[in-house]
């Protein structure tokens, strides 16, 4: 049972392996974080760093064939790759709820959205049918849609695409789960809608208690509602810390590189060109050594070849790399030390 002292999810060693032709894929290398309940962790990084292979491990997503292996991977005092199968789908939608980078390929389109959002209550609740109905109608009503009666009976292609992501973050919230993973929730929707949606899961997560990771390649939406971040690049992480640190001083060459990357950042001087980090994420088959990021990295050195340094700490706020543990000792974590 859970330990009032135990976070909500501890995730200690996390890695996901995917056999493909060419060898073996190392989607997640070695990840670690834990979440309390109410607290909104951010992962950030570009495409293909394994943001969405690592949030479908947690959910117990992935298809057998995928290795997800784990020190720890405890969420409410259960160990998740220890369940059985059906447990693990006993908590899915309930506990623990995931809203998926494109809703239309979570959306089932052959089901009406109201037949969609009662079938997780029913499944979960043993309700009946009026109070799986009312809570769809309520939650629908919450996620700001207008004539909820008449949406229910409608199917998914008859929704716009914001329309659509708030009908998943309805049936993401249909059981009160206390995890909700949010992967990319609002990249495919425009900004005002995405502001909207971004606002409307803050309410309703203060609402619920609800603890959250949110995953985003936007360092913008981070900021807007991570308390803590985790910067994932090839499968690892290079930095985290808490938003204010980890926006505020910047340590590891990747993170100041995605900033560069950002107007109004304080990164990029008023009126200079937006920088971007050239390269590509390398691949991720086969063994891996030294620090992935070094083709792209401005401070590259002969070190970075061979094994990445563990993480250098100051307060909480940690990065790996090679120029920053050099200088770690004397000034651990860039700016922080030599502030004023
Ligand atoms: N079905 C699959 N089979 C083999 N490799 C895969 C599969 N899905 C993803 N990968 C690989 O796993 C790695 C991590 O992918 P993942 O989808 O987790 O990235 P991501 O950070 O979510 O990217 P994005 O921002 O594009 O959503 C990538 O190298 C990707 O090519
Ligand atoms: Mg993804």
């Amino acid at each position: 049972m859970t330990n009032r002292t135990e976070p909500l999810l501890t995730v200690e060693d996390l890695s996901v392996s995917i056999p493909v032709p060419a060898g073996i894929l190392s989607a997640v290398r070695s990840v670690s974080f834990t979440l309390d309940r109410g607290e909104t962790l951010g992962i950030v990084g570009e495409s293909g760093c394994g943001k969405s292979m690592m949030s479908m491990a947690i959910m117990g997503l992935l298809p057998r064939h995928v290795t997800v292996r784990a020190e720890t991977l405890r969420f409410e005092g259960m160990d998740l790759l220890g369940l059985p199968e059906r447990r693990l789908a006993d908590l899915r939608g309930d506990r623990m709820a995931m809203i998926f980078q494109e809703p239309m390929t979570a959306l089932n389109p052959l089901l009406t959205i109201g037949e969609q959002l009662m079938e997780t209550f029913r499944r979960h609740r043993a309700a009946g049918r009026r109070e799986a109905r009312e809570k769809a109608l309520h939650l629908l009503d919450r996620v700001g849609i207008a004539s909820a009666e008449r949406r229910l009976g409608q199917y998914p292609h008859q929704l716009s695409g914001g329309l659509r992501q708030r009908v998943m973050i309805a049936m993401a919230l249909m059981c009160d789960p206390d995890l909700i993973i949010a992967d990319e929730p609002t990249t495919a929707l425009d900004v005002t809608i995405q502001a909207q949606i971004l606002a409307l899961l803050a309410e309703l997560q203060r609402e619920s208690g609800a603890a959250m990771i949110f995953v985003s390649h936007d360092l913008g939406v981070i900021s807007r509602v991570a308390d803590k971040v985790s910067v994932m690049y090839a499968g690892s992480e290079v930095e985290g810390g808490s938003t204010a640190q980890v926006f505020g001083t910047p340590a590891h060459p990747y993170t100041q590189g995605l900033f560069r990357c950002l107007p109004n950042s304080g990164l990029v001087a008023r009126g200079a060109p937006l920088g971007s980090i050239p390269g590509v994420v390398p691949s991720l088959i086969g063994d891996v050594s030294g620090c992935m990021f070094r083709p792209r990295c401005p401070l590259a050195r002969d070190a970075c070849l061979e094994a990445v340094p563990a993480a250098a700490v100051a307060d909480g706020h940690r990065a790996r790399c090679v120029a920053l543990a050099d200088a770690a000792a004397a000034a651990p974590l860039v700016q922080e030390a030599s502030a004023p």
